[in-house]
């Protein structure tokens, strides 16, 4: 596994194959074991890894920073002040020059094409921490959370009701990969990129499993093993907030939508929510189908494993 992995970049799930993401959540798993026993595992003893941030970040910024610190390496953090991508430097040159430093550059940027052309650039593995399209790390953590909680993937129903975004993206891609039916609900005009939806139905196809994409919520969380959601208006949409808030209306998890589905469902959300429009406060925090801070918790498991075998 480790010699696969080792050098490779992570950009979109689509790059791993589903033997790749099973050896990820095994590895995750095993470090998250050492990290509850104490035990030490500095197995990136003297790495340096450059953190290049577009975006605010808490989950990411912070799981990657602590996960490198139990790993043994050190961590360099960039604000968006601090280089200035794309305007006091060109992708090329910062990447040409930070593989020079770092033993790996995480990056969290609003067009992918950035992501891409660091990966290109740079002599060292480039990891995708979100961008417009893709968050392939959160999708990592939401599937060691499912099979931490469900102890399976195959024959799943994975509904996902809101904006179809980044996290709709990357969850048809890692959800279809290991073997769950994905149902995505969202309003006219919201519906997740189709060439992605065409790619998700490949690999579903594969995997003998459907990509369902609806305008109906209730068809979207019938029954469903799993239920996700995301915020309606995500970073660099700020304008649209009061449109999308009119579109999304009726998309919003509460706890008589969530009774539509499977009685002892799972329920997911990244973070950050806008409480009150994509999902209720109580569904999150007080109710007990929520593993939303078990999966937050489980970005640094799965970011470390994902560190340890690239670099
Ligand atoms: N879920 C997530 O990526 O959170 P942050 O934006 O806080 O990193
Ligand atoms: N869709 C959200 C995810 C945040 C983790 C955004 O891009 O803002």
């Amino acid at each position: 596994m480790a010699v696969k992995l080792k050098g490779r970049d992570l950009l979109t799930l689509g790059d791993l194959t589903l033997e790749e993401i099973i050896q990820i959540l095994e590895y995750a798993q095993a470090l998250k074991l050492k990290h509850y026993a104490g035990e030490a595992h500095k197995l990136l003893s003297g790495k340096n890894v450059a953190m290049i941030f577009q975006k605010p970040s808490l989950r990411t910024r912070v799981s990657f920073e602590i996960g490198l610190n139990h790993l043994g390496a050190h961590a360099v953090y960039l604000a968006p002040g601090d280089i200035k991508l794309g305007e006091r430097e060109g992708v090329a040159d910062i990447a040409k020059v930070l593989s020079r430093y770092a033993d790996c550059i995480v990056a969290r940027v609003f067009a992918h094409e950035t992501v891409a052309s660091l990966a290109e650039f740079a002599s060292v593995p480039v990891i995708n921490a979100l961008c417009d399209t893709y968050h392939p790390c959160q999708v990592l953590a939401d599937l060691l959370t499912i099979w931490e909680k469900k102890g399976e993937f195959e024959g799943l129903k994975f509904a996902y009701i809101g904006d179809g975004n980044n996290m709709a993206n990357s969850l048809m891609l890692g959800c279809s990969a290991v073997g769950m039916d994905v149902s995505i609900g969202t309003p006219p005009d919201y519906e997740p990129n189709q060439r992605i939806v065409d790619m998700a139905r490949e690999i579903a196809a594969e995997r003998g499993g459907e990509v369902l994409i609806t305008n109906d919520v209730m068809q979207a969380i019938e029954e469903a093993d799993v239920v996700y959601t995301d915020v309606w208006t995500g970073m660099g949409q700020e304008k649209e907030a009061e449109a999308r808030k009119k579109a999304f209306k009726g998309y919003g998890l509460n706890a008589e939508v969530l009774s539509h589905a499977a009685p002892d469902a799972t329920l997911l959300h990244c973070l950050p929510a806008h409480y009150g429009e994509e999902i209720t406060y109580d569904l999150i925090h007080d109710d007990p189908r929520s593993a939303v801070f078990d999966q937050a918790e489980n970005r640094m498991h799965a970011q470390k494993a994902v560190l340890a075998l690239l670099i």
